[in-house]
């Protein structure tokens, strides 16, 4: 049977998830309850930039399989398997993680449902959310334990969603029948050969907590060592490149910097504590406090370092800053290192000029008080100092004479260890980096 899906949210996962979908045959129904964005999806728009994804929600709606809506009525009627693909953001003044949209989702959807179906959570969710979730189901919807709950955690990164949708290294499901396994692994047989871990609710809701939790681990062993690197003289680059080749290690995730930011890595470390506290095993996650506070650090020392460069203050300092998005290939500014680092500055004195290639809207939408340019070249214009500060590959490729023509001091702090160093300093630049000498 050619199961039909909805997707209940459409953030970065969820038009992902519904236009992938689509592309691997299936028709699908997306919801959510922003009217503008539905109308948009619809119109084959995307209301978020994502390299690679606007070719297949359009492929989805010309071939009729895909479309968008915010009727719950509708999604109730239309799918045999529903994905829920809300966010989960950080709890304001707290580290636990808001659950209300996933809350609200299945109160939505569960009092409609007419007929055996599977509802299936894709959210980053605090372990044990799934178990009072499939409890909530049963107890509001009119068909009982026909309709069925599943979790199927997410893994994919934004500026390669498609990829890592079509593409994924693994999947996880945690269900409690064979009925739901078999019904997922059907969903996902178009993939091909990808290995499947079967598990119990709480694992597979752990498995994505603690993949995120590694990560961003293993990003602050390597800004820690840049740390000692800079009390050395020792240069982070060279000693990450040397690690790299114990396989045991790896390269990957080992870029030393201004640190990881967005609206995953933060937040969900910091939920994953609060939850090991409520669970009362708060000491087994003590470690991740010292990984976001090595990563915050970053960001103070780049603000330090600037302010070292601008010869001791910002007080009448202009400074050009290259980036805001919270990594290269979107235009994601949640927790972005980059837009922290400029606020800071400009709380601290310093006339902040921001440029970035695709998350300027973003930027202005959230810090009107930052002045933005219209390329790098205009933001950097009569600067003291220049920031590097989210690695877009238009900046990498930037000509440091040209640039150099235009600022007011040929003075860099690359806070992505992405230029080349040589070039910039022969240019007559004072380049500076985290984490070098
Ligand atoms: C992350 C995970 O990589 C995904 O597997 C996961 O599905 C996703 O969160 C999620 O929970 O939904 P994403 O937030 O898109 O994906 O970003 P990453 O590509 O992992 O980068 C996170 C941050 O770490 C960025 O700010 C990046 O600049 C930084 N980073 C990454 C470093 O500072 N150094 C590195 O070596 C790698």
């Amino acid at each position: 049977m050619r199961y039909r899906l909805t997707v209940i949210g459409t953030g970065y996962l969820g038009i992902t998830h519904a236009a992938c979908m689509a592309a691997m045959g299936f028709e699908v129904l997306g919801l959510d309850v922003d009217a503008d964005k539905i109308a948009r999806l619809n119109a084959g728009e995307l209301p978020i930039h994502e390299p690679g994804l606007e070719p297949v929600l359009r492929r989805g709606l010309d071939s009729g399989r895909l479309r968008f809506t915010t009727s719950y009525e509708e999604v109730a009627a239309f799918g045999d398997v529903h994905f829920v693909c809300v966010g989960t953001p950080q709890k304001r003044g707290e580290y636990a993680a808001d659950v209300s949209y996933i809350d609200g989702a299945v109160e939505s959807l569960a009092p409609l449902l007419d007929r055996a179906c599977l509802v299936v959570g894709k959210s980053t969710v605090p372990v044990g959310t799934a178990e009072r979730l499939a409890d909530k189901l049963v107890r509001l919807s009119p068909v009982g334990a026909a309709a069925e709950l599943a979790w199927n955690p997410e893994f994919l990164r934004e500026g390669f969603a498609v990829q890592d949708t079509l593409h994924p290294d693994r999947i996880v499901l945690g269900v409690r029948s064979e009925r739901a396994e078999k019904v997922l692994r059907e969903v996902y047989e178009p993939l091909g050969d990808v290995p499947i871990v079967v598990s119990d609710f709480a694992t597979a809701e752990l498995v994505k907590t603690a993949a995120n939790a590694f990560l961003a681990t293993k990003i602050s062993f390597i800004n820690a060592m840049a740390e000692v690197c800079e009390a050395a003289h020792a240069d982070v680059q060279l000693l990450s490149k040397a690690l790299s080749y114990d396989d045991r290690i790896g390269g990957r995730y080992l870029n030393a910097g201004l640190g990881f930011g967005g609206g995953c890595l933060p937040k969900d470390i910091r939920a994953f504590m609060a939850r090991a506290g409520e669970l009362g095993a708060d000491q087994a996650l003590t470690f991740l406090r010292e990984v976001d506070a090595i990563n915050m650090r970053r960001r103070a020392r780049m603000v330090d370092l600037a302010r070292e460069l601008a010869g001791g203050s910002f007080h009448g300092c202009t400074v050009g800053v290259l980036g805001a998005a919270f990594k290269p290939d979107s235009d994601d500014i949640r927790d972005s290192p980059a837009l922290g680092v400029a606020v800071a500055i400009g709380h601290q004195g310093g006339r902040v000029t921001v440029y970035d290639p695709i998350a300027l809207d973003n930027a202005r939408k959230a810090h009107p008080e930052l002045s933005y340019g219209e390329s790098a070249v205009d933001a950097v214009r009569g600067a003291h100092v220049v920031l590097l500060l989210t690695e877009w590959q238009e900046f990498v490729e930037l000509d440091p004479e040209q640039l150099g023509g235009v600022v007011a001091a040929r003075r860099i702090v690359d806070g992505r260890n992405c230029l080349d160093a040589e070039a910039w300093r022969s240019a007559g630049w004072h380049y500076r980096a985290l984490g070098r000498p």
